[in-house]
């Protein structure tokens, strides 16, 4: 199964996934944690360019291709291999965070974005998606406290805020792929709706 957990800044997914992996393999199942837009050497190599404070000049366009890039050897050098050994891949982003971020952040062409995340995915598409919903203003703040900022962090409010709603819309598009979860109350209480979800969803052993 290949599961995958999305949000905008500061929504808590980096923390959420390392006590699910931990509550999932307790009960048992094989689980394979990763990121995205790294993962792999290449892609890692790849996440230096685009988050770095000093690309200001970056073109959107330059910006989608690159992490298309980083996809495209994620997919092929982590994910289907681990896929076809069984086991439960939890990615914390995929290529939904490209439709969210340059589809509707930046306002590229919708339909142009797709083709590309077909081509570089060779049309990998999870089983399951998390979105961990917050407001912009909690998930900035959030993610200013944690000292996380990146280059794609400095982005304006405007454009968080269309990254949220191109979310929102995303899962009313697809609800049999999409659950989404309110990330902005206690940890504690988001985890556990999280651990339970999960087991919702995956094939008991
Ligand atoms: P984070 O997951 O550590 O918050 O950082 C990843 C950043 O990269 C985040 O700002 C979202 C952004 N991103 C995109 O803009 N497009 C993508 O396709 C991916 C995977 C991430």
């Amino acid at each position: 199964m290949f599961i995958t957990f999305e949000g905008p800044e500061g929504s808590g997914k980096t923390s959420h996934i390392p006590s699910l992996v931990e509550f999932l393999r307790e009960k048992g199942y094989t689980v394979f944690p990763t990121r995205e837009p790294g993962g792999t050497s290449i892609g890692e190599q790849i996440r230096e360019v685009l988050h770095s404070l000093k690309n200001t000049e970056m073109h959107a366009r330059t910006e989608t291709l690159l992490y298309q890039a980083a996809r495209a050897q994620f997919v092929e050098q982590v994910i289907r291999p681990r896929l076809a050994l069984g086991e439960i891949v939890l990615s914390d982003r995929y290529a939904d965070s490209t439709l969210a971020y340059q589809g509707y952040g930046h306002q590229q062409d919708l339909e142009q974005v797709r083709a590309l995340i077909k081509y570089a995915t060779g049309s990998l598409v999870p089983n399951l998606t998390i979105l961990l919903d917050v407001d912009v203003e909690t998930g900035l703040k959030r993610k200013k406290k944690a000292d996380e900022w990146n280059r794609l962090d400095a982005y304006t409010v405007e454009f968080h805020q269309r990254v949220r709603n191109g979310y929102l819309e995303m899962v009313k598009q697809e609800p049999g792929r999409w659950v989404l979860v309110d990330a902005g109350r206690k940890w504690e209480e988001v985890q556990k709706e999280l651990g339970s979800l999960l087991l919702e969803h995956i094939p008991k052993l």
